[in-house]
């Protein structure tokens, strides 16, 4: 049971707690992993310093937050927080075993999150933005919980085109399937920010000063070479939806799978496979 009011999101909440977000409790290693460039490009770009209080928002299982504990040290504080009480509940069991500024966690919608404390210096944010309702208000709701001139961090995907992690499952999901069906390329979702001047305006509206974004390319990673890759795919981005949206058979998820092994064989130099990968990168700061 969340501890704030989840509605707005409620479609969310029920994704990353008891549907196919699941995966990523249960594979939460091998996405820390896969994301670690990740971790390094927000925290370089954010710079956390000694004594400062961080808040990790969509922190998923908290392997940002707790990388934010070692740069404030013993006198700041790190907060995470996410939607999903799995999650959440991962986060928890982790900084038990941390000796530096161990976060707290909380699950709370961060679109509606209230909070009682001293405001924040620091919000980041690794690709845990980009599923909001509404997106501003989201935005409007973290500037509110930070001090004057405390800074917003976050990344999140750019264009599909440019990930490679999406874009070859999905095409061979389609070539197998059919298209999908058309949505909202703004929705919730992973590339809802892949539109950087769309982000800077809905930054502009609310409220955030000092806007700036990047697109920074880097590399999945995944230490145990492709056909692990492959298989991390069958669990985690676009396959699992298109199969059930087209109601796709075991078959099918075999030969799309196989796809997907072939494609990635490239990527792997014998010491893992890196995956090229495009994000953008903002930062904004609270008037
Ligand atoms: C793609 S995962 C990223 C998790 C984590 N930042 C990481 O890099 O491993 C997105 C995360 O955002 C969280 N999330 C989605 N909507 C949210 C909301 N409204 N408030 C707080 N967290 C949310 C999900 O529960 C999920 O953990």
């Amino acid at each position: 049971m969340a501890e704030t009011d989840t509605a707005p999101n409620a479609a969310q909440e029920a994704f990353w707690s008891s549907g196919p977000g699941q995966h990523w409790v249960r594979l939460h290693r091998e996405l820390d992993t896969l994301h670690d460039n990740l971790t390094r490009i927000v925290l370089e770009a954010a710079q956390p310093q000694p004594g400062e209080r961080v808040v990790d928002i969509g922190c998923g299982a908290g392997a940002v937050a707790i990388a934010a504990g070692q740069h404030v040290g013993e006198a700041g504080y790190v907060l995470g927080l996410d939607i999903s009480a799995p999650l959440i509940g991962v986060g928890r069991d982790r900084a038990e075993a941390v000796q530096i500024c161990a976060p707290d966690f909380l699950v709370a919608d961060a679109q509606t999150w209230a909070h009682e404390g001293a405001p924040f210096d620091l919000c980041v944010s690794r690709i845990g933005l980009m599923f909001f309702a509404d997106p501003i208000a989201g935005f409007r709701n973290i500037l509110a919980h930070l001090r004057p001139g405390g800074r917003l961090v976050f990344a999140a995907w750019a264009a599909s085109e440019h990930n490679a992690w999406f874009r070859i499952p999905m095409e061979l999901a389609v070539a197998r399937l059919g298209p999908a069906a058309p949505g909202d390329p703004h929705g919730p979702g992973p590339t809802a920010f892949a539109d950087t001047a769309r982000v800077i305006d809905l930054l502009t509206e609310a409220g955030a000063k000092d806007i700036s974004a990047q697109t920074v390319d880097t590399t999945l990673e995944v230490p145990e070479g492709y056909k692990a890759a492959a298989e991390l795919t069958q669990f985690v981005g676009p396959i699992s939806r298109h199969l059930r949206d087209k109601g796709g058979t075991d078959a099918d998820r075999a030969a799309i799978h196989r796809g997907v092994k072939e494609a990635f064989r490239r990527f792997d130099d014998g010491n893992g496979c890196h995956i090229p990968a495009r994000v953008n990168l903002f930062s904004a700061t609270r008037p």
